[in-house]
């Protein structure tokens, strides 16, 4: 079989930039994504699209409505497919056994049901969903109990190594393409079929093909390493912040040694987005499930480590504010959980904000790219019902920080690197204090400016008023 439709069920962040790309590379494949949310497959028809995400726009123009469509219709998707990649989301689980930290495979399993209801040609079915270890078992114990004569299925795992803000780039120049398969003639050959489809663009070195299992571990462990790494960097940033030691010149001199790498060092708030922190309580999960309590441990420190590091960021600002922020005007810069994207799933900033209102702060947020229904819903709690009096949303940054208080800067967009704070400070309520979470500002400058500035993992040492966080000192 010569791959000729593509399915893909799930229009999300992964499956719509994914699907584009391969239809852009792969113009004589017939690429169709669809969702069962009419809303997002009606935004992926339109000219606003339901994600932001930098080249995304062009790739889609180039190939919608040629060999790239975008539909509801699922079961005719599901006939007429070779191939289909399930890519559905696989969240957190709420409830029951697992809750809080199992991936609650409901919508991979009614993905998995609606196949085998469909289907009456054979098909390769692949995951491309973030699930546990051997998840592709369960799916092919219910495409195997609702068998049709004839129809025959394959099951790959072919995870997704994409970042948000960085998805075109990612999936068009990919460090590598991962497919697991069984070793069976009938695996190996989907495999092969898979392969040619990655071929279009991507060098064959650069695709790995493995076992099921190892395939859907690894997309645990490549999460679970980059994770790590920032909370390394995070705790460390605590100590340069008791020390004098600086996190930046620290993250310099140990990216240097290769074996460790430059990346993901950058000592910041806390990471945020939907995978890290599911896919590491998956592994936890999983490695309890093993009767693993050391390897649970291991991992959940890293999430444990992310969290203090949000908090400790969050009663510092509080701290350098005399202690309360009651009735304080509060800018928050940025609220999507990292810059070139619109998602805010499990931004740090949303933590910061929801601290600030617990005190009693009115806050006013800009971010480039969040809608503000989207942070209003973020912030919803039950305690503060008249939230839209606590909370106001500014069309840019300008009219976000006049008259507050203070500056907490959450996000890391290029934007905000440009601003003129001289103009910033002028329209703030004296002292101005900013906070930046990200470490992206000149922190030199903005205090000749006038303002008060902390950041993470160094203690700048201008007034007696900055002082380092942690510290219990009264002014
Ligand atoms: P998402 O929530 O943006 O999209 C999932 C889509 O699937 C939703 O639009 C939902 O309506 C649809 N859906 C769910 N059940 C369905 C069904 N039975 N039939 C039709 N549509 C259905 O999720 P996202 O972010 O795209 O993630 C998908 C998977 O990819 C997850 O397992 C995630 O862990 C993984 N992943 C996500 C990355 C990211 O950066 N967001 C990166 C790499 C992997």
């Amino acid at each position: 079989m010569t791959i000729k439709k593509i399915c893909c069920i799930g229009a999300g962040y992964v499956g719509g930039p994914t699907c584009s790309v391969i239809a852009l590379k792969c113009p004589e494949i017939i690429v169709t994504v669809v969702d069962k949310c009419k809303e997002r497959i009606a935004q992926w028809n339109s000219d606003r699209l339901p994600i932001y995400e930098p080249g995304l726009d062009d790739v889609v123009e180039k190939c919608r409505g040629k060999n790239l469509f975008f539909s509801t219709d699922i079961e005719r998707a599901i006939e007429e497919a070779d191939l289909i990649f399930i890519s559905v989301n696989t969240p957190t689980k709420t409830f029951g056994h697992g809750n809080g930290k199992a991936a609650d495979l409901k919508y991979v399993e009614s993905a998995a049901r609606m196949i085998a209801q469909i289907a009456t040609s054979n098909k390769i079915v692949v995951e491309k969903s973030t699930v546990p270890v051997r998840a592709a078992e369960s799916i092919m114990n219910i495409l195997n109990a609702n068998h049709k004569p004839g129809v025959e299925y394959q099951i790959l795992s072919n995870p997704e190594f994409l970042a948000e803000g960085t998805a075109i780039n990612d999936l068009i120049n990919a460090d590598r393409v991962l497919i697991g398969g069984a070793n069976t003639p009938g695996g190996q050959s989907a495999i092969e079929e898979l392969c040619q489809v990655y071929e279009h663009w991507i060098p064959r070195k650069n695709i790995l093909t493995t076992n099921t299992w190892s395939s859907e571990l690894s997309k645990l462990a490549a999460n679970a390493f980059l994770a790590q790494k920032i909370s390394s960097i995070n705790a460390l940033s605590a100590i340069c912040e008791a020390t004098g030691a600086d996190i930046s010149e620290v993250a310099v001199a140990v990216g240097m040694d290769k074996r460790i790498g430059k990346e993901f060092l950058q000592a910041s708030v806390g990471f945020g987005g939907s995978c890290f922190k599911k896919d590491i309580l998956n592994l936890v999960y999983i490695s309890e499930c093993l009767n693993l309590p050391a390897v649970a441990a291991y991992w959940q420190q890293v999430i444990d480590m992310n969290e203090y590091q949000k908090t400790r960021f969050s009663a510092g600002v509080i701290e350098s504010l005399f202690n309360t922020v009651t009735d304080k005007k509060i800018t928050i810069l940025g609220f999507a959980f990292k810059k070139n994207t619109g998602d805010t799933r499990e931004s740090p900033a949303i933590h910061v904000a929801k601290t600030l209102l617990d005190e009693g702060a009115i806050l006013h947020i800009y971010d480039p790219k969040v809608e503000e229904s989207q942070i209003i819903e973020d912030l919803s709690m039950d305690h503060v019902p008249d939230l839209k009096h606590k909370v106001k949303i500014y069309p840019d940054a300008y009219s976000a920080t006049k008259n507050t208080h203070a500056i907490v800067l959450c996000t890391e967009w290029d934007e905000f690197m440009q601003l003129d704070y001289e103009r910033i400070y002028s329209e703030m309520t004296k002292p101005a204090y900013i906070f930046d979470g990200r470490k992206i500002l000149q922190h030199d400058r903005l205090q000749k400016i006038g303002f008060i500035v902390q950041t993470i993992g160094k203690k700048l040492t201008r007034s007696a008023i900055s002082r380092s966080w942690g510290s219990q000192s009264q002014i």
